[in-house]
């Protein structure tokens, strides 16, 4: 039989149809891919393919493919029940299911014991080790992460996360099936928690969320700054109420338990908003009122905080990433713009603005605040100290000529 990087990922199954589940079906098929989707109740089957048909009319009206690929795309998808059913002839299985490690391991190991042995198992996890889960199989070599960005069918970017067994095969098929999707795959070469994206903006939410706590700046002139002088689309406090103060809340004591006194999470903050089911633009009410839509954050309030401090974090934890062999500075960069719309990635921004200058607000902040959040990752003082400054040097993360 041959092994998987020498096969071309024809037939995939995606386990789960909740929020990701369908949209990475719906992904797959436009592309012309068969799928078959798992769930365990018809209703859900019948309420994804609902919302599969509602997005792909979408795509007609706005013209980005035909109603004939459509429906082509929607004939693609075979639905199921049965583990037998949707795993027997696939190429690549994706598991959406709920973010629980138990659950995943029950689930990765009925797909292993059904599927062809060349077949891949990957996990949407955005914060288990994919290595635990892949151990749930006979094939550990063949499991690995394939983080999908939300809405999956309109976003550019995954990650694909190595797991202590994944084979540089599987890495190269998933990278692979990515490109082919139209998406950008960014390699998480360690099994970190965070991996890239999550991990980059949490250090950033900290400092935020820090920031007010120590009564240093209001929210909404935090976020006026991040948006009107940063450049980011939204404001800090915004975005975390987009994504669910509850998910930013596990999320963050997660990477401090993984990454320690540096991502102390800023829960006195977040704590009492999740007791009181104030999580964010899904329920209408979080750090903002959002009954009414998106929040007014003047513009001008912009420039009371310092935006620097919160590039400057960034650029520490990108560091970390590289000094730890996590993730390439090219890597970093592309997630944080594709992933999260940042203007620029935080190794290019670094580069522009001078390794040394990032260093030195970082140090002002660690002997103001004493908080290991702001203390400066060794990789960027060795830079500085071997004037490996950016630009202005020839070289920062990356090199010039
Ligand atoms: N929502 C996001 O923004 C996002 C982004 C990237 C990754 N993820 C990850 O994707 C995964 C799914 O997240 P989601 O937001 O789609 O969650 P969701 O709650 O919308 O959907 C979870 C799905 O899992 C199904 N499920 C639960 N138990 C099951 C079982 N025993 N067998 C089969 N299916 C089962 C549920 O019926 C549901 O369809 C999680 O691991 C999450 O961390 C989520």
């Amino acid at each position: 039989m041959k092994e998987t990087a020498d096969r071309e990922i024809q037939r995939v199954a995606v386990i789960g149809t909740g929020l990701m589940g369908h949209g990475i079906a719906q992904a797959f098929a436009v592309k012309g891919y068969s799928v078959n989707l798992l769930s365990r109740r018809n209703e859900s089957l019948r309420k994804a393919v609902q919302e599969i048909r509602w997005s792909l009319n979408k795509f007609v009206e706005k013209g980005r493919i035909s109603s004939d690929e459509a429906e082509a795309a929607l004939s693609r998808i075979a639905t199921t029940t049965s583990y037998k059913e949707a795993a027997a002839d696939i190429d690549l299985a994706v598991e959406c299911v709920s973010e629980n490690i138990d659950l995943k391991k029950v689930v990765f190991s009925k797909i292993d014991e059904i599927a062809p042995s060349h077949a891949i198992i990957a996990t949407n996890t955005s914060t288990l080790s994919v290595t635990e889960v892949g151990k749930a199989t006979g094939r550990p070599e063949k499991t690995a992460g394939m983080h999908w960005f939300i809405p999956p069918q309109l976003t550019g970017l995954i990650e694909v996360i190595k797991g202590k067994d994944t084979s540089s095969e599987t890495i190269n098929a998933i990278m692979d099936v990515s490109r082919k999707l139209g998406k950008t795959p960014i390699l998480c070469k360690k099994d970190a928690r965070g991996f890239i994206v999550s991990r980059i903006l949490v250090a950033v939410f900290n400092e935020a969320f820090w920031t007010l706590i120590r009564g240093e700046a209001s929210m909404k002139e935090i976020d006026a700054s991040a948006k009107y002088i940063g450049g980011f689309p939204m404001g800090w406090f915004e975005l975390v109420d987009f994504v669910g103060i509850d998910l930013e809340y596990e999320v963050s004591k997660i990477l401090h338990e993984a990454h320690g006194e540096r991502f102390q999470p800023c829960l006195e903050l977040t704590e009492p908003l999740v007791e009181e089911k104030k999580l964010g633009q899904k329920i209408g009410r979080g750090f903002y009122d959002w009954s009414k839509g998106r929040p007014c954050i003047p513009s001008e309030l912009a420039g009371k905080y310092d935006i620097e401090r919160c590039w400057a974090v960034a650029v520490n934890e990108a560091a970390w990433m590289i000094m730890e062999d996590v993730a390439e500075q090219e890597s970093i960069d592309v997630g944080m713009k594709l992933g999260t719309g940042w203007p620029s990635g935080p190794c290019e921004y670094a580069d522009k603005k001078g390794l040394d200058m990032i260093l030195d607000q970082l140090e002002a902040a660690y002997s103001q605040h004493k908080t290991e959040l702001y203390k400066p990752c060794p990789l960027l003082q060795d830079y500085v100290k071997k004037r490996w400054r950016g630009k202005k040097t020839g070289k920062g993360f990356y090199t010039y000529t």
